[in-house]
Order: C-alpha cells, then structure tokens, then sequence
C-alpha cells in the first residue's frame, strides 16, 4: 500500500455535500491500486472567515503545499458578498491558486451521449464535441497591480491592471501543446488583440513557441469571436488556450455544452502539488438539502488521479462510472428533463450509484 496525503477543502454552500461524496469515489478508486488515500480536512472560503477572521489561514495553505493534491469544493455565498476585497471568500482561491503556483487550469467539455438532451444546443451541432480549455489561471487581470478603488474629484474611480510577462504566456502554452500532442494536434489560442498590448504579446508569444510543435496545428481567435463559434460550431475547437479572464467566461459559456455546469471538472496544474475542484459555484439556495449534482467534483476526483497521482487507470474507471450512471438514466436535479427513462436521485444517492458501478465485479483489480 502507498499513501497519500490530500487536503480537502469542502468551502461553503454545496461544496461540503459534493466533495464528502467524491472523498469516498477517489478512496474506492484508489484503493483497487494499492494506494491508500488519507484525507485532511480544512476551513476554506466563508466558512473559514467565520471562525478565523479570514477566508483561508496561512496554515492551510502550508498544509495544502505539503500535500499530494488537493480537492475543493466551492466558495462563497450572499452572506460574505458585502466584504472588502481580501477578505472575500474568492480572494482565499485566488491565494491557493498562487501559493501552489497552479498556473495552468484544464477544464475539458465533454458531451455525455445520455446528456445531450440536456443542453440548450441541438444534438447535431454537439455531437462530437471535445474540447479541452487551457485557463491560464495564475495572472492576467484576476492578480494584476495596480488595482484599487479611489475618490478623485468627487467621482470615484476603479482600476484593475492586465499584465501578461512572456515566461507566463510561455509556460501556459506548452501545456497546451502537449495536450493538444495527445488529443487531436490542434490548438486555437484565444485572445483580444486587435484592442490588448497583452493580447498581441500572447499571440506572438504563442504563435513563435509554435515552432517547437510542427506537429500541432495553430490558430488564433479573438475572443468575441470564440464566444460566438462556441455556440455556432463547437466541434471545430481542440484545445482552447486562452488567459485567465477570457477563460472563466469561455468555460462557464462552454459548460452549458454539456447540459450543465454542474457536471463540469477542472484541474489546476503546475508545481508540486495540483489543485482539483469543480467549475460550478456554492449554489447557496440549495446548499444543504442533498440536491447538489456531485458529478463535477467527482469527475474532478479522476482527474486527480491522472495528473497527481499518476493513476490513470482509476482515473478511467471512474469516468467509466459516470459515463454509466448517466446512461442507466440516473439524474440529479439540474440535469433532470422529467422522461420517465430518468431516475431523480439526490447527492448522496447519486454518488452511491457511480460507487456501485466503479466496484462493480470485473471492472477494477482484486
Ligand atoms: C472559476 C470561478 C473563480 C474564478 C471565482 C470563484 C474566483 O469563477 O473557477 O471559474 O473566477 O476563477
Ligand atoms: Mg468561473
């Protein structure tokens, strides 16, 4: 047996009822690999400033750099709308993304055959779609300076600052080529260069490292554009690479694909240890009544198995799972269309049904 450490991170609204779901798919999943999977549990967000002041202490963020992986659930909530910047429960996943230094963000829309009824687009234009977003998730305009707010000459006045450095750009990029290597060789690089210094520093920055792929093809979009071909042709998309911002909105716009937000996974990479948490936010108005769709954060579970724990098996078995769950007609509440093919089942429940078929007899060692 090997052990690994993961932090977990529940944070507010839903995200204690998802990630308790997906602790127990990843222990299972893992576990038929021999590797044992000791979890840690930590305040994060809103919850966290309840009880120490601040949306996340410096100890869980050294306990989160000291672990494996880390899995998270959301944050936020009305509750905390009103605080100053830095003590915002978002200002707590911004300084988790930086401290673990998890600059690239993957966030694949996968369309599940069983869904596509789900989604507001018709089957033939979703049919075949596969995309992979490449976020750059660690600069951009979320981290930088100056950014304040100020009264001048009776008015007031916010500034936020976009900044790009071409080792930023650089490094991002490649991630997105070598993903683009194992899937279909091509990566459309998303930006606003035709208003943004920062844009046509990506652009060449990207467009000159493209040389050292020839075997991935390259083109560029500007985001307006990308908004609309996401809806218009989605199939055309491989890999989208694209900043910080322009990426949070092409990712919740992309989500809506797949039928729902809530099954959206993500994966944030780039030093040691790699962050894992699902696209959709805290639902506070049903946080805590077992509807929340766990399916996000246990796809994010897998995806932790690929990339921290070098488990690709478990991490297949679980999608396996979701894949079948969803077929044999299994339904949380914002995926639910009311056929009678569809069981309504809530977290907790759905969660039982991807445990039983990940252990199902055959489909995994031992
Ligand atoms: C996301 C979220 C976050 C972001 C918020 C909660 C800070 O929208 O992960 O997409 O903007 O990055
Ligand atoms: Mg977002």
């Amino acid at each position: 047996m090997t052990n690994k450490q993961i932090s977990v991170l529940p944070g507010d609204g839903i995200g204690p009822e998802v990630t308790s779901v997906a602790v127990s798919i990843l222990k299972a999943a893992c576990a038929a690999y021999d590797v044992e999977i000791e979890t840690d549990e930590y305040l994060f967000g809103g919850c966290s400033y309840e009880e120490h002041g601040t949306p996340v202490t410096d100890d869980t963020l050294e306990a989160c750099l000291q672990s494996d992986a880390v899995l998270l659930g959301a944050v936020g909530g009305p509750k905390w709308d009103d605080l100053p910047g830095e003590d915002r429960p978002e200002a707590a996943l911004l300084k988790l993304r930086k401290t673990l230094g998890t600059y690239t963000n993957l966030r694949p829309i996968k369309i599940y055959s069983a869904l596509m009824g789900a989604s507001s687009l018709k089957p033939e234009i979703l049919d075949g779609t596969d995309i992979l977003i490449v976020r750059e998730l660690t600069g951009g305009i979320y981290f930088g300076e100056p950014r304040h707010t100020k009264e001048i000459n009776g008015d007031v006045i916010a500034t936020d600052t976009m900044v790009y450095s071409k080792s930023e750009i650089e490094r991002v990029a490649r991630k997105a080529f070598e993903a683009a290597q194992k899937r279909s060789e091509n990566v459309c690089s998303v930006d606003k260069s035709n208003i943004l210094d920062t844009s046509r520093l990506w652009r060449k920055t990207v467009s000159d490292l493209a040389n050292d792929y020839p075997d991935v093809e390259l083109n560029h979009m500007l985001v307006d554009n990308c908004a609309m071909q996401l809806v218009r042709n989605p199939k055309q998309f491989d890999v989208i690479l694209t900043g910080n911002m322009f990426g949070d909105i092409l990712s919740d716009e992309a989500s809506m694909l797949t039928g729902s937000i809530g099954m959206l996974p993500s994966a944030s990479i780039g030093n040691k240890t790699g962050l894992y948490e699902p696209v959709h936010g805290s639902a506070p108005d049903i946080a805590g009544q077992n509807k929340a769709n766990p399916l996000a954060t246990i796809a994010s579970a897998a995806m932790l198995c690929r990339y921290s724990l070098n488990l690709p098996e478990a991490a297949s078995n679980i999608e396996r799972a979701i894949d079948e769950v969803l077929a044999a007609g299994y339904r949380s509440g914002d995926i639910h269309s009311g056929a009678d093919s569809e069981t309504l089942l809530s977290t907790e429940l759905m969660g039982e049904q991807v445990l039983k078929s990940l252990l199902k007899p055959g489909s995994v060692p031992n």
